[in-house]
């Protein structure tokens, strides 16, 4: 059970900026009109702005930049994404728990959010390293019912929501790098990790795993990546409200992923495209013995890369290591 305090912000969060009246608050949470008084006088310190008018009562007119579920809802425009938010200030990993709620059985939409993760995963069982504030670092829980063939479309759609909201948030371009890593001036930026669980034809779970490195310096980077990744504060010597940044994610992937199961994947596809990395460019690439040479040519609905070989057939990738 949350406590009076988490109740209270919870409930005006919930009346986004209407006034509630302290009556209500009172009879709402079962406790006096002076506790209410006092509660209020408790956040305000905390960081939180009310306006109080007589007759009316109070409401919210600024959050704490800390992040947290309610500073998170609080304005958060979207039908179904977020209305669950499980927020820890450090956690092994958002993925793992987010699993975890996934196999208990959580909402579609549910999402873990951490402010610094000690053992944070990436593709490929590598590390990612996230111990520390200055990143997002966030895990999704889907339940659509789509074929589990698909489901690699809804990680491109991930990245493609990525790209989106860092252009807007930061006024910078990213590249996608298939299948599915976010750069900035040829350096990893963000990173998108996709696990689920499924049946042939069913998908039980799907959870979308989001790393973006946002306000670290160059010194806060960890030594192993510190040449190979960088972070939106590097690049454009700004700081961002990661508050404010989860909450255009999450209504730009709410928007993009119910574009993508009304229309079909085409519009997708085409933004995906428009960011995708080296598209038209010639690399060196190998899926067999031989290394060969081709040409970006996009993706295909089912995810793959196309790739134009040296002939000018189109082929289709699903593996292959490419000397980018
Ligand atoms: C990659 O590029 O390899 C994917 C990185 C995904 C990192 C995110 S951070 C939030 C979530 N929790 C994890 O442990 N991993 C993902």
């Amino acid at each position: 059970m949350s406590s009076t305090r988490e109740q209270l912000i919870e409930l005006l969060a919930k009346q986004g900026g209407s006034f509630v009246s302290g009556q209500w608050i009172s009879e709402t949470l079962e406790i006096s009109r002076t506790a209410v008084w006092k509660q209020m006088k408790q956040l305000e310190k905390d960081g939180y702005q009310f306006e109080a008018v007589p007759n009316k009562g109070y409401r919210i007119v600024e959050v704490p930049h800390k992040l947290s579920a309610n500073t998170i809802q609080w304005g958060l425009h979207t039908k179904w994404l977020g209305k669950e938010i499980v927020h820890h200030d450090r956690i092994s990993s958002t993925q793992t728990t987010a699993i975890e709620y996934a196999q208990e059985g959580c909402d579609h939409g549910t999402v873990i959010v951490a402010n610094r993760q000690s053992n944070g995963r990436g593709r490929l069982s590598r590390q990612w390293y996230s111990d520390n504030d200055q990143g997002i670092w966030l895990s999704v829980v889907l339940r659509p019912d789509i074929s589990p063939m698909k489901a690699p479309q809804l990680t491109l759609v991930t990245a493609t929501v990525l790209a989106e909201v860092i252009e807007q948030i930061s006024q910078t371009t990213p590249a996608i790098k298939w299948p599915n890593d976010l750069l900035l001036n040829n350096r990893k930026l963000a990173g998108i990790l996709t696990e689920m669980q499924a049946e042939q034809d069913k998908i039980h779970y799907l959870v979308i795993g989001i790393g973006i490195n946002v306000n670290q310096s160059y010194q806060e980077m960890d030594l192993s990546v510190r040449e190979i990744a960088t972070s939106l504060q590097i690049e454009t010597g700004k700081t961002f409200h990661q508050t404010t940044f989860i909450q255009l994610l999450l209504e730009c992937l709410e928007r993009r992923y119910q574009q993508y199961l009304d229309e079909g994947f085409h519009l997708i596809k085409a933004s995906w495209e428009q960011y995708a990395y080296k598209m038209n460019k010639e690399v060196t690439y190998q899926t067999g013995k031989a290394k060969q040479k081709g040409f970006i040519r996009g993706i295909a609905e089912d995810g793959a890369l196309l790739m134009e070989t040296e002939s000018g057939r189109i082929d289709s990738l699903y593996s292959a290591e490419i000397d980018w």
